[in-house]
């Protein structure tokens, strides 16, 4: 239960809101249920419908909605590519395809080994940056901007290797 589980934490998001109005906490209270495992269990969203005093069908379209959330177990590492129009005129289509075919995946796919994910998403608002994706993970989220197919694959193995080391 997430007030069990993180007791301060939840009290110290409800706190930002007036008590009449628990359902403002909704968003952050889904990312911080979804920060241990990487995406939402039904469990989880009915702990936060609870805890923010809504219905689990609110919950869950907010789920279905925002591309920062998960309602299903995938990479330890989502990487959310910007394929948009201004980002595709600056070479994201052919990023995407060079990388995919690095890690051997198509787009939507985890890689063999459960680390990353790799996701077309729209407007990151880095559109005069692309290459660009943002990274989600244990460590939060992170952009990267100006990247090469090169540079993620590097980026990659320091994540993998950091992961090694902290675990
Ligand atoms: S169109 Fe890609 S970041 Fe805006």
């Amino acid at each position: 239960m997430l007030s069990k589980k993180y007791p301060k934490e939840v009290k110290q998001i409800l706190s930002k809101y007036p008590p009449e109005h628990k359902r403002s906490a909704v968003m952050p209270l889904l990312y911080l249920a979804q920060r241990e495992e990487g995406y939402l269990t039904k469990a989880a969203m009915q702990d936060v419908a609870k805890v923010a005093e809504t219905t689990e069908t609110e919950v869950a379209a907010l789920v279905g909605f925002y591309t920062l959330y998960h309602d299903k177990k995938e990479g330890k590492y989502r990487m959310q590519v910007c394929t948009d129009l201004p980002c595709a005129l600056r070479g994201a289509d052919e990023f995407m395809e060079s990388l995919c075919s690095n890690l051997g995946i198509k787009v939507g796919e985890t890689t063999a080994d459960g680390f990353v994910t790799v996701e077309a998403v729209t407007c990151l608002a880095a559109c005069d940056k692309a290459p660009m994706f943002q990274t989600q993970g244990p460590d939060g989220i992170k952009y990267h901007e100006n990247m090469t197919v090169d540079r993620t694959m590097e980026l990659l193995s320091v994540l993998k290797k950091s992961g090694r080391e902290a675990g």
